[in-house]
């Protein structure tokens, strides 16, 4: 059996129970040790007053001139115990050894004790020194005027209620152990209808309910409501049933706000592309064109190849968070990275780039496009949110099961704020500066996106003077 910790609801109601028991144990255990103790005291007792003094009366007073020493020990129990007192004084006392009287020597406070002894006053308990244990005692009036005490001894009782405690602790002890045994399996096996329900509680603790489809676990079948647990069963049921309706809710608005994204950039595509379309036209017109006209259309022309770009960015992410399945091909990302810093070379001739590649190619399996464009936008960023003459460096690096890519530069680095949401949509450090330089704040979104459509991760470090973008892809 498991060790049952005692904080636990089945350590502390096995503790409780055995500790009432324990209880109940040392009630019964005191209480039956008092009861045979003034049980066997009273027959002491009776023994006492039924012997009426016999043996004492029958020890001669020290001062009686013929006196023979000898006793009536007839039918006296060993170690009786006899006195006779005269005006308060002891004359004579003995004990029955060996069916024979023994006179004793009593030390004065023997003495003392046995004159304090109230005559027929029932049973004392005493202890005389010259016996060395407890006895109990009667005294009596004689014959003579004299005081007669008796007494037997006491630890017959004693030994019979230690025997009884004995046998008490022992099975005590015993019905203790077992009761502890029997009570945490008993407990183990009541609750564990609630263990049932913790386990359900942490598996749906578990899943991932932020976002996307759940598959939300079926109904607990404990749902006896004449039990605690099958109360709790069933309120842990009706919460999971409005915890999976809320989430089919949201699963539903999410994938509409999705193809609503989706069809919006796809429709807007044809009417961006025909005003681009007219611009150009317009512009290759012969006839002469006043100025102001000739600079609107170039900034028609402009603005709208802006908005293609950001029209096909707002399509690629709606269509990766759908879930669309990316193409699965080997592609060299060697070669892929060739090409994306020839290209970024070209586009910023200012900055310097720097390449740090393996000897051998290295291949992963993807989208050759999409991960050109994720590699791209690192480079585009590189170049434009650093001022001419920073050093970027690509480098790709190899391990066992991943393939790294980091595009490093020595820029003045992300504003630390930024830092944390620096791949969610539309973040950008300067939104005034970016609108006139055409950044929309979704190049490291798309980054994210085509990484994780991956199966791998994108992070950033920065700080001023250093900035690496790393990409982790399954190798
Ligand atoms: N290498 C870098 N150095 C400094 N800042 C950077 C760097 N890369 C990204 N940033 C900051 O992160 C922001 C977000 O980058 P992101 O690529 O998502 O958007 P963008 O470059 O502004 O626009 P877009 O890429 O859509 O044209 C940028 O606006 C810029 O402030
Ligand atoms: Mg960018």
């Amino acid at each position: 059996m498991r060790r049952l910790p005692l904080r636990s609801l089945r350590g502390q109601l096995t503790a409780g129970l055995v500790v009432l028991l324990a209880l109940a144990c040392l009630a019964v255990g005191v209480t039956t040790s008092l009861a045979l103790r003034g049980f066997l005291m009273g027959r002491l007792d009776q023994q006492l007053s039924a012997s009426g003094g016999r043996f004492a009366a029958s020890l001669e007073h020290e001062t009686e001139p013929d006196a023979d020493n000898s006793a009536d020990t007839r039918g006296q129990a060993e170690a009786t115990f006899g006195a006779r007192l005269l005006d308060g004084t002891v004359t004579q006392a003995a004990v029955v050894d060996d069916a024979t009287d023994r006179p004793l020597q009593l030390t004065p406070e023997d003495r003392h004790t046995l004159a304090g002894i109230p005559v027929g006053g029932g049973g004392y308990s005493i202890r005389l020194s010259a016996l060395g244990k407890y006895y109990r005692v009667t005294a009596v009036r004689g014959d003579d005027q004299d005081t007669l005490i008796t007494g037997l001894p006491l630890h017959p009782v004693e030994e019979t209620v230690h025997r009884l405690e004995a046998v008490e602790a022992v099975l005590f002890g015993a019905a203790l152990m077992a009761t502890g045994i029997a009570g945490a399996v008993w407990v183990r096996i009541s609750l564990r209808p609630l263990q049932k329900v913790t386990a359900r509680a942490a598996e749906v603790a578990r899943l991932p309910l932020a976002s996307g489809e759940i598959a939300m676990p079926g109904p607990l079948s404990d749902t006896d409501p004449r039990t605690e647990v099958g109360q709790v069963a069933t309120a842990l049921n009706h919460m999971l049933g409005h915890v999976e309706d809320a989430l089919t809710r949201r699963q539903a608005s999410e994938e509409r706000l999705r193809h609503f994204a989706a069809d919006a950039s796809h429709e807007l595509r044809t009417p961006v592309a025909n005003i681009r379309g007219h611009a150009e036209l317009a512009l290759r017109h012969h006839s002469p064109v006043p100025a102001e006209v000739r600079h609107a259309l170039e900034r028609i022309d402009s603005e709208s190849v802006r908005m293609t770009r950001l029209v096909d960015d707002l399509l690629l992410l709606a269509r990766l968070d759908a879930g669309r399945p990316i193409e699965h091909e080997p592609v060299d990302l060697t070669l892929l990275i060739l090409n994306a810093t020839d290209d970024a070379r070209a586009a910023g001739p200012g900055h310097h780039w720097l390449l740090d590649l393996p000897e051998e190619p290295v291949t992963v399996t993807g989208d050759a496009h999409r991960l050109q464009q994720a590699i791209g936008n690192l480079l585009a960023n590189a170049r434009t949110h650093t001022p001419t003459g920073t050093d970027v460096t690509i480098t790709l690096t190899k391990e066992r099961t991943t393939v790294l890519v980091d595009v490093s530069d020595n820029g003045p680095g992300i504003p630390e704020e930024l830092q944390p949401e620096v791949f969610g949509r539309f973040v950008r450090a300067d939104h005034a500066r970016s609108r006139s330089t055409g950044s929309t704040g979704l190049g490291l979104a798309i980054v994210h996106a085509v990484i994780a459509a991956h199966g791998g991760t994108a992070t950033v470090t920065s700080r001023p003077g250093h900035t690496t973008f790393r990409l982790v892809l399954p190798g």
